[in-house]
């Protein structure tokens, strides 16, 4: 029997023409917008196999119901959206696309920061609103990078990248704090390891590159911002409820940092009247990081090989829970 694979949007066709010469049925959702639960869950049924994305909920209801599933292979890095642990539980394997989009979205993180040591989208702002008025030099000041401290938050795939950037480009010293120290990193970088509040502390930019589980889930609120330099920048690319948005605005607000680059907002989509968006140090992007034609054509490749290497050889190239192939 040919198996049957529910798509559960538009990816690019670079991994979707891999899909279509093997032997599968293929339902691509084609609609301007994502399915809701219900539809992916009616839709799931009737099919072994899943290509999710992040914003689909492969949660606890939905595993409930469509436990026959093969495997689930997500396109994304992260996978907060999917139940892991209960779809280990169940025998599902779930894939996942690494790496593909590391330089993407370290390109997002570095241009974040200079974008907010210059204020720049609050003065492309100004612009438009007809307020480009005379020569002040001491007007809209930004901060120089060159020779500042960079904090990683999650020194992996991402982070590395991201500092190396730094580093090349402004010579920036780099510290990093992470559940496990990163040695490889460590030489590479020249980085240090130090406690979380250290990098609180010291780190002139502090960039989030860590995935979103129990333990990072805020971890950046209210204390958090209050230890870290007033002339700090704060970036996260990585997920938006690893902060507490009400604190970082505060934050700001209050002095306690300098300001924000966030291509992941808590909660998500932000509200065009969030007030983060009209602040001079803040920049805000609509998650975007892995959005490059070569980011998100590996991305639907790795995916795609994901399924294609289930069947062919019961292998899974990127396997977020080896443990069930073991099994
Ligand atoms: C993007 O946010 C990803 O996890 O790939």
């Amino acid at each position: 029997m040919k198996k049957k694979i529910l798509v559960s949007r538009q990816y690019p066709k670079a991994g979707i023409s891999l899909l279509e010469k093997e032997d599968f049925l293929l339902t691509i959702w084609e609609k301007q917008r994502p399915m809701t639960q219900d539809e992916l869950i009616e839709q799931a049924k009737t099919h072994h196999a899943l290509m999710c994305t992040l914003t689909d909920k492969i949660d606890n209801h939905f595993l409930e119901q469509c436990g026959h599933l093969d495997i689930i292979s997500q396109f994304a890095v992260g996978y907060d959206n999917i139940d892991v642990e209960m779809a280990t539980s169940l025998g599902i394997p779930v894939g996942f696309t690494p790496d593909a989009m590391s330089e993407a979205t370290a390109d997002i993180a570095f241009g974040l920061m200079i974008a907010v040591a210059r204020k720049m989208f609050f003065l492309h702002k100004a612009i438009i609103k007809g307020q480009w008025g005379y020569f002040n030099p001491t007007g809209n000041l930004g901060i120089e990078l060159k020779n500042k401290t960079l904090g990683i938050f999650g020194l992996g795939r991402i982070g590395v990248k991201m500092a190396q950037r730094c580093k090349n480009a402004y010579d920036m010293d780099i510290i990093y704090h992470n559940r496990t120290r990163n040695k490889d990193a460590e030489k590479l970088l020249n980085a240090s390891y130090v406690e979380f509040d250290d990098l609180l502390l010291q780190s002139d930019v502090l960039s989030v590159h860590c995935a979103l589980t129990p333990t990072t889930k805020e971890i950046f609120n209210r204390s958090a911002f209050k230890k870290m330099k007033p002339s700090a920048i704060f970036i996260n690319t990585a997920r938006g409820p690893i902060h507490h948005e009400k604190d970082l605005t505060h934050a700001i607000q209050e002095g306690d940092i300098w300001g924000t680059g966030l291509d992941v907002t808590n909660p998500e989509p932000m509200q065009p009247d969030n007030p983060l968006l009209s602040m001079e140090n803040a920049c805000i992007l609509p998650h975007v990081g892995s959005g490059t034609i070569e980011a998100r054509n590996q991305m639907s490749v790795l995916a795609a090989m994901n399924i294609i290497e289930f069947y062919n050889s019961r292998q899974i190239p990127h396997i977020v829970n080896p443990e069930v192939l073991k099994q």
